[in-house]
């Protein structure tokens, strides 16, 4: 029976990254991890790239500690690539860029070519059993500028996993990231400015809130204090002075204290007398009209003489007098003190001047 062995077709990060880094170290070709998560990189979605880097892929899996790096494999004719169950061999001298043990080691000696410089410069990585010997991609400053498609064309085929990752780190193919403690030390200081943020805001949304409280609290309280305060002295006195007697020579309904006070002056028959303007059906105020000699409500239609009487509509009663006074020749009025007809109270003096 043909001998047979796996390789990893398609790899892919399930729901649950905590973001430890720990893939990208073991296998940084394939693996990126980013501020929130961990993804697979573009090219490893492609099964001929993961084939050659199924160990280093199997080894990121089982050090993910939630086991969240899932990958796909398929059998493949042939025996499995010597690389990936050899530890490296040292390796002869020979060319910078050759590779043996030989085959497979990248071997500089002299002046390294620029485009493992970065590589060679911190060159202590290699298998990848022991944790000692691993190597750490956030370890590898970018020290060397090194086109990566020049790294990519200088590595074999077969090359071991952990110099791929190593010389794509070196040639700044894949950018280093920081450490995890300083990805926690990052994420702490963020959190503290937003902490403080929220704190700011919060402060500020508590001043305006309390300012709100306190504006509708004082309001509230003038509109209680409006309502609870009797409004007497917000309104005129009951008590005027309506002008001189003269300012009524002929018999006549004078409205110019309708508006303002609220009374008809009346010159009827030689007495002088004050009406109140308000209606006695349900308080609407009516309107003289000369011409039929009557006190019309715009309301419902009552109809009141001009002495006050009520004769059509519904309002129930006549309108009321106010007491009206001389002092001198001066009419004084005082709203305070009504007289009704219907209670007789029109025969009282107050409610009446001889003229
Ligand atoms: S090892 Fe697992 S948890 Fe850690 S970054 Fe990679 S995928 Fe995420
Ligand atoms: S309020 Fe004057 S008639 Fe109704």
């Amino acid at each position: 029976m043909a001998e047979t062995h796996e390789e990893i077709i398609k790899v892919w990060i399930a729901p649950g990254c905590i973001v430890c880094d720990a893939c990208e170290t073991d296998c940084p070709p394939v693996f990126e991890v980013l501020e929130d998560t961990c993804i697979v990189r573009p090219d490893a979605q492609d099964a001929e790239f993961t084939k050659p880097l199924t160990p280093s892929i199997i080894v990121a899996a089982e050090g993910c500690p939630v086991e969240v790096i899932k990958y796909e494999m398929i059998e493949v004719e042939g025996p499995e690539p010597e690389a990936w169950s050899q530890e490296p061999e040292p390796a002869e001298a020979g060319a910078p860029g050759s590779h043996g043990g030989a085959d497979r080691m990248v071997v500089v000696t002299g002046d390294p070519d620029p485009k493992w410089a970065g590589l060679l410069a911190h060159a202590t990585a290699s298998g990848r059993g022991e944790a000692g010997d691993r190597v750490h991609a956030q370890d590898y400053p970018r020290v060397a500028k090194v086109p990566p498609e020049a790294v990519v064309a200088a590595l074999p085929y077969d090359a071991p996993p952990d110099t791929v990752s190593a010389a794509m780190v070196a040639s700044g193919m894949v950018k280093p990231r920081p450490t995890m403690a300083q990805r926690i030390q990052s994420k702490g200081a963020a959190l503290v400015s937003a902490a403080e943020m929220s704190r700011r805001q919060f402060t500020i949304a508590l001043v305006i809130a309390w300012g709100a409280l306190v504006g509708v609290a004082a309001t509230a309280g003038g509109l209680l204090q409006s309502f609870m305060v009797p409004k007497a002295t917000k309104e005129p006195p009951s008590k005027f002075r309506a002008g001189k007697l003269s300012d009524y020579p002929t018999d006549a309904v004078y409205e110019q204290f309708k508006g303002s006070r609220g009374i008809w002056i009346i010159r009827q028959k030689g007495v002088l007398f004050v009406l109140s303007t308000t209606c006695t059906h349900l308080g609407c105020i009516p309107n003289w009209w000369p011409n039929d000699k009557k006190f019309k409500c715009p309301c419902h239609g009552s109809g009141f003489y001009m002495s006050g009487i009520n004769f059509e509509g519904p309002a129930p009663r006549p309108l009321e007098r106010l007491a009206v006074s001389l002092d001198g020749e001066t009419l004084v009025v005082d709203k305070a003190k009504k007289f009704r007809y219907e209670l007789k109270q029109w025969v009282d003096p107050k409610s009446y001047i001889q003229v």
